[in-house]
């Protein structure tokens, strides 16, 4: 039976529905679900070996969860075969699904044999087969955005940490991503290089990007996010808006977590 949704009501950018995932007998997700909606930004927080790269895996199935659903503008990625033997069904369907998501890693995985322009220039180029002028244009534009449009014809080991990851942030924004999706953008980086990756990321927040960050900085989650998610072990432990979440926490768990992240 299909759901009636009120008139008006949109499907979430982003659905997760009962994921589940194990590797070998360690079963590190167990039954995530949530949404996120057009221009939310969520923060995904919790210890080292929740589960928050992999939920963020799951969601361009750079993991096949075993259990469980993700829906992209209300489409679900299709799978087949059962339990660990799950794949992705539909080659062309996932190629041009990851094309909509905008994936910035902690390392920022740049082609070390292209300049910052061409690393930036690359998939709309080659996957969305786009045209080379109009991209360049808007390579040139995103790296002004992320403030080193000066270093376009730089290769990368000629840049800072910091210059790297802006340009992975513009090279992820030059496909027009549906949602950006964040794994601890700024844990390989200096305090001072973080400062300017972090300021880019609230830019992209404050214009209205649907994205979907997992961070170890309480203090921007506060103040970036509109909701943040606790994992715990593999499960939400509690989830709300920053307010929520850090000045009236509920979980215990959570409490420790935050008590801890502030001695860190
Ligand atoms: N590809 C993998 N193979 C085996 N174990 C993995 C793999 N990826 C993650 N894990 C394990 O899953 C658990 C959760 O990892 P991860 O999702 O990276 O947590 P987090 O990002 O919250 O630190 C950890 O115990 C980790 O060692
Ligand atoms: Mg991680």
């Amino acid at each position: 039976m299909t759901q009636t949704q009120p008139a008006g009501a949109r499907s979430p950018v982003v659905q997760l529905q009962d994921l589940h995932k194990s590797f070998g007998a360690l079963e590190v997700l167990k039954g995530v679900s949530f949404a996120a909606y057009e221009g939310e930004v969520i923060s995904l927080i919790g210890s080292s070996g929740s589960g928050k790269s992999t939920l963020l895996r799951c969601i361009n199935m750079l993991e096949v969860p075993e259990r469980g659903t993700v829906s992209i503008d209300g489409e679900p990625i299709k799978l087949r075969g059962e339990g660990n033997h799950r794949r992705i069904a539909d080659e062309e369907q996932i190629r041009r699904i990851r094309s909509e998501l905008g994936m910035v890693f902690q390392s920022f995985n740049l082609w070390a044999h292209m300049t910052i322009l061409q690393n930036v220039m690359e998939a709309p180029l080659v996957v969305q087969k786009r045209d080379r002028a109009e991209v360049e244009r808007e390579a040139l534009a995103m790296l002004d955005k992320v403030g080193i449009a000066n270093k376009a014809m730089s290769y990368p080991a000629q840049l800072s940490g910091g210059q790297q990851q802006r340009a992975a942030i513009a090279r992820a924004l030059c496909i027009n991503p549906r949602v950006m999706l964040f794994d601890e953008p700024t844990s390989a980086l200096d305090p001072e290089l973080e400062v300017e990756v972090l300021r880019v990321i609230k830019v992209l927040a404050d214009e209205g990007r649907t994205m979907i960050m997992v961070t170890h900085d309480m203090e921007f989650a506060r103040s970036v996010s509109d909701r943040v998610i606790f994992l715990h072990q593999g499960c939400i432990e509690e989830e709300g808006t920053p307010g929520e979440v850090f000045n009236s926490t509920k979980s215990a768990r959570l409490r420790q977590f935050l008590n801890a992240a502030q001695h860190d």
